[in-house]
């Protein structure tokens, strides 16, 4: 897989502009749902001219992350014969970006799309990298390709948009950035916890720094997974309670125990380990995890796409800004973190 570009706010325009009125394009279509419809796509038109286009307008949410919104996807490209040089602009959240870069990626053999992200944790994560899928009953990204947009463009003013829990949970995607990383764009989030534009550009560029010594993710890229291992199984569970989490509370959960798991295995200094976890909890009011649920979070962790030979793997960190990926993570670690994470 090819890495790709990424521009930020108005730097974006006259590359867009351009890439949409050269030949390369036949026809654009806008993928969006009945949010990013409403209070994303006038503020884009507002920002360029999108010339002649159509809308393709999927539902929204993770429960949609399906094949069978992609069938409305590529039932709307087939109506109006959209051929190989159709553009995707896929303008939206995580969940629309994967979606639609995989619709698009399958389409014809595949069609070019651009990532216009609308959410934090999708403008710091999921619109750039390459990776496209959608879930598949209760597997989480089960079914995709690694497909590069022609480009990602990252524009801050559709922060504007979200509410405050949801720029949270994108800050949490990069507090890991800068954990595993970065130590200063650690420091740099932290403190400006309230106003995270500033840093988008930075935390995309240790993203892109990663993805591009590894693009489909046989080594290095696994250090963007910290805090997923246990934070995916975590997600999944609360998902089937009343009371499910974000996904940036979930990684934020799963970075307190595998930080944890890193003084106790890596040798994590105290100073890092304190610093660490006092700041999560600082900005994240996680839930309880109640022992009756353990057992439960164990088996989902069995799940995880990161698993060898059948053997459960996370990330660490030996110091702040510096991971190790591929590290056995056995049922009694899991039980004793869970432990630690009760007593604070
Ligand atoms: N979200 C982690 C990655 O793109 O590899």
């Amino acid at each position: 897989m090819k890495t790709h570009d990424v521009y930020f706010d108005d730097s974006g325009k006259q590359p867009f502009v351009q890439f949409l009125g050269s030949s390369a394009i036949s026809q654009s279509f806008v993928l969006c749902d009945e949010i990013t419809k409403e209070y994303c796509l006038p503020i884009l038109q507002e920002l360029v001219d999108l010339g002649d286009f159509s809308i393709i307008e999927v539902p929204k949410g993770e429960s949609n992350k399906t094949i069978e919104t992609c069938n409305i996807v590529w039932r709307a490209l087939t109506k109006v014969n959209a051929d190989r040089k159709a553009l995707l602009i896929n303008l939206g959240g995580g969940v629309l970006t994967d979606l639609g870069g995989f619709a698009a990626s399958c389409y014809k053999r595949g069609i070019h799309f651009i990532n216009i992200p609308t959410t934090l944790l999708a403008m710091v994560d999921a619109s750039t990298g390459g990776k496209t899928g959608v879930d598949f009953g209760s597997f989480k990204n089960q079914i995709g390709v690694f497909s590069a947009p022609v480009f990602t463009w990252v524009h801050s003013i559709f922060l504007k948009t979200l509410p405050a829990m949801q720029i949270r949970s994108g800050a949490a995607e990069m507090i890991k950035h800068g954990l595993i990383y970065d130590a200063q764009h650690f420091e740099d989030v932290i403190i400006n916890f309230q106003n995270p534009a500033p840093f988008i550009s930075d935390s995309v560029a240790i993203k892109q720094a990663v993805v591009t010594k590894d693009p489909t993710e046989k080594g290095l890229r696994k250090i963007l997974n910290f805090g997923h291992t246990l934070g995916h199984a975590i997600e999944s569970f609360f998902l089937n309670t009343s009371t499910p989490l974000l996904h940036g509370e979930a990684i934020a959960l799963g970075m307190i125990l595998e930080t944890y798991l890193s003084h106790k295995h890596l040798n994590l200094s105290n100073k890092d380990l304190s610093k660490i976890l006092e700041s999560i909890q600082r900005f994240y009011s996680l839930p309880k995890i109640e022992p009756s649920a353990y057992q439960n979070i164990i088996d989902l962790t069995k799940q995880d796409k990161k698993n060898e030979h059948g053997s459960v793997r996370y990330v660490g960190l030996k110091s702040l800004g510096k991971a190790v990926y591929d590290l056995p993570l056995h049922s009694e670690d899991i039980l004793d973190a869970f432990a630690f994470y009760q007593s604070l």
